[in-house]
């Protein structure tokens, strides 16, 4: 059988998509608790960059599965001293199931795709995030009940977080707006591809009022991604009118709800009042990491 990988969503179909999120809906409601599907497997995680949600989330998953975890810091392999991806990517998949990756460019993801025998996991790269795209799709439908006939507004830097959900809207029939400067828009590829394989047009505009209004989901993530730092300066300048704040919500449907990845930078991309208000959704989302890396990791590795 062929390895089943996530290095972006369109790794997996729709249908596998929405039977993850199902299942981790079934694993938040309580049932298969005390099930240990995952016994005797070993997952890496393969970290480049810091992380608190996808770490932590992760190593609890792999541990209430029944697995193993193991740390694999690229400092202190043999990686650090110049042994190629491949050989690492060959040698590791005789050991390991799976391997979660945070890396900071997305080639090393499909080099080690390439090269190895197990399942890769994209825990984030400079392009992609779709373990979040899981948990931003589940927190959705907790909320609106379904991916149809309601509209969702992503608002700011058009990154791997935006790039991820425009892949996951195929989902349903949803209506999904990114408001950003057009030099911040998201990934031309991903746009063209969801458009020629699902036929599936994706509205860019500049006007973040213009964008929210009738919004059911407002969603905002940093204006600099790490490893972007070199470009802050010029980020905050131009990304300053996307503040998600409570005058640009209520522009938004009444009932709308607030999103966003974490970590937030308070009082840059979102106010205080926003993040903390009766609105929003983030810590749900933040929690719903756990339940979609446990669904996604039993599809893959079962
Ligand atoms: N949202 C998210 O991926 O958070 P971490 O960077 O803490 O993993
Ligand atoms: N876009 C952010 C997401 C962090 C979870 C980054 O890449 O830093």
């Amino acid at each position: 059988m062929m390895n089943k990988h996530f290095r972006t969503v369109n790794d997996i179909t729709i249908d596998d998509f929405n039977k993850i999120i199902n299942r981790a809906i079934e694993f938040k409601s309580g049932k298969d608790k005390e099930k240990r599907p995952l016994i005797g497997k070993s997952v890496g995680l393969f970290f480049e960059k810091p992380s608190t949600r996808t770490r932590v989330s992760f190593e609890v998953a792999i541990y209430q599965l029944g697995a193993n975890s193991i740390n694999l810091n690229s400092k202190e392999m043999q990686i650090g001293r110049g042994e190629t991806l491949a050989d690492t990517a060959i040698v590791l998949s005789r050991y390991l199931d799976c391997i979660i990756f945070r890396v900071r460019s997305h080639r090393t993801i499909e080099t080690f795709a390439k090269y190895s025998s197990i399942s890769i996991v994209n825990g984030l790269s400079d392009l992609h995030h779709p373990c979040q795209a899981l948990a931003d799709m589940m927190t959705i439908k907790e909320n609106k009940k379904s991916f149809d006939d309601i509209k969702v507004v992503y608002i700011g830097d058009g990154n791997n977080v935006a790039n991820s959900l425009i892949e996951a809207s195929i989902c349903g029939s949803m209506e999904l707006v990114i408001a950003c400067p057009e030099e911040f828009s998201p990934d031309k590829d991903v746009i063209s591809q969801v458009k020629e394989k699902y036929g599936k047009t994706i509205e860019i505009i500049s006007d973040p009022y213009e964008a929210v209004s009738q919004a059911d989901v407002v969603y905002t993530d940093v204006w600099v991604s790490m490893g972007q730092e070199a470009d802050m300066e010029r980020k905050q300048l131009l990304l300053k009118n996307y503040q998600l704040n409570s005058d640009l919500l209520r522009a938004a449907k009444k009932d709308a709800i607030v999103m966003h990845c974490l970590p937030a930078y308070r009082g840059q991309e979102i106010t205080d009042d926003v993040i903390d208000g009766p609105q929003s959704r983030v810590f749900d989302q933040a929690e719903n990491r756990l339940h979609t890396a446990k669904s996604l990791l039993e599809f893959l590795l079962q």
